[in-house]
């Protein structure tokens, strides 16, 4: 008998896996503060939930394309509806965009480490990930290391603006260099909104139609259960992105939620607690002599190598002591130590304050 894995593509058991194991421990031990998946703590409001409800009366309905949510996302950054594809969260924007670009063989360019729902997806597609380390002094691009690494193999180039892990933005200057290639980029801003007085990156979709935007709401907007994002680019990238995306692949509930959030104006207080948490975090770490580096979405990378422990102890430690869950980071251009905290609810903040107090 032929093992049934056989029958299967390879590449389906060699791609990375996403793993979400956290997540089901998270669920079945709502004792634990869940300080390590970059989620919002605060709960959508009654006039979302509301919304929401609603919808779910027309239930029994195929959604349309939700022009009208795609006109107001357009107007919200100076673009058309015929700009902007939806989708089920950022994810399906980073799987689709996989199989928009890449046969397989073909190199995908991003940094190390990454959001590695990336290099995930690129792997189902038998592509092959490309990662260049941050640099050393400063985790920012190691933007010529980048640029030497690109060949005519490479046909999709990532840069996540605020990056995760770091927190840290690029510079206009360096991402004209990518965007000269003339190679399909994504330019992935989930945690933008955190930063409203920075703009979105709409001037390089002007002039560069390869050029393309990653949104979601499940960061500052705190839509992650619900999954909705989209994505803003030249209408033919939209368009290939359209075919790409399953038909209906967005639920009337989510597009309701999209719709009403906007309307709410609630995300500004969202992002309020998320920076003020923020702050306070970096203050008490760097007094006991940590580096937090200066983060600009809902996570903070802390570099703690001063307590000689590995990631993996920080971590296991804030379990024990304080029950609050937060991200192990692979060592970083060899370091060991560092790992990345999420603001919780006000409880679980304060219990990590309290770790820090007493463990660093
Ligand atoms: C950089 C980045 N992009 C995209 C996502 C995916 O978000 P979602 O699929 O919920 O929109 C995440 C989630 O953590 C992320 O960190």
């Amino acid at each position: 008998m032929t093992d049934i894995k056989d029958l299967i593509n390879p590449y389906v058991w060699t791609a990375p896996e996403y793993n979400t194991a956290i997540l089901d421990k998270a669920w079945a031990h709502p004792e634990l503060g869940r300080m390590m998946l970059n989620e919002n703590p605060i709960p959508p409001s009654d006039a979302v939930v509301d919304a929401i409800t609603e919808m779910a009366k027309k239930g029994n309905r195929y959604p349309d394309r939700a022009y009208r949510l795609r006109e107001k996302l357009g107007k919200l950054h100076g673009v058309a509806a015929e700009n902007i594809a939806l989708a089920n969260g950022s994810s399906e924007t980073i799987d689709a965009m996989m199989r928009i670009f890449l046969q397989p063989g073909d190199e995908f360019l991003c940094s190390n480490p990454t959001f590695e729902m990336f290099p995930s997806r690129a792997g189902y597609c038998n592509a092959k990930t490309v990662q260049i380390p941050l640099r050393d002094e400063d985790l920012q691009y190691d933007v010529d290391a980048m640029l030497a690494a690109v060949n005519e193999k490479t046909k999709l180039i990532l840069i996540i603006n605020p990056n995760n892990p770091t927190g840290i933005f690029i510079d206009d200057a360096d991402l004209h260099k990518f965007a000269q290639l003339g190679i399909p980029m994504c330019i992935d801003e989930a945690y933008l909104d955190y930063h409203p007085e920075v703009e979105a990156k709409i001037d390089f979709v002007k002039q560069y139609p390869h050029v393309f935007l990653s949104h979601t709401f499940s960061k500052a907007f705190g839509l992650a259960g619900v999954r909705i994002g989209y994505m803003v680019g030249h209408p033919t990238v939209v368009e290939a992105f359209n075919l790409m995306y399953l038909p209906w692949n967005l639920s009337l509930m989510a597009i309701a939620a999209a719709e009403a959030i906007l309307d709410t104006g609630e995300v500004k207080q969202k992002v309020e607690y998320n920076n003020d948490w923020m702050k306070k975090f970096a203050d008490a770490l760097a007094a006991k002599g940590c580096k937090p580096y200066e983060a600009h979405g809902n996570y903070m990378l802390v570099d703690a190598s001063v307590t000689g422990k590995t990631s993996a102890e920080i971590v296991q430690a804030a379990s024990d002591m304080q029950q609050v869950i937060i991200k192990t980071i692979k060592p970083i251009n060899g370091k060991e130590g560092y790992f990345r905290v999420t603001p919780g609810t006000p409880e679980e903040c304060e219990r990590f304050m309290k770790f820090i107090e007493e463990y660093f």
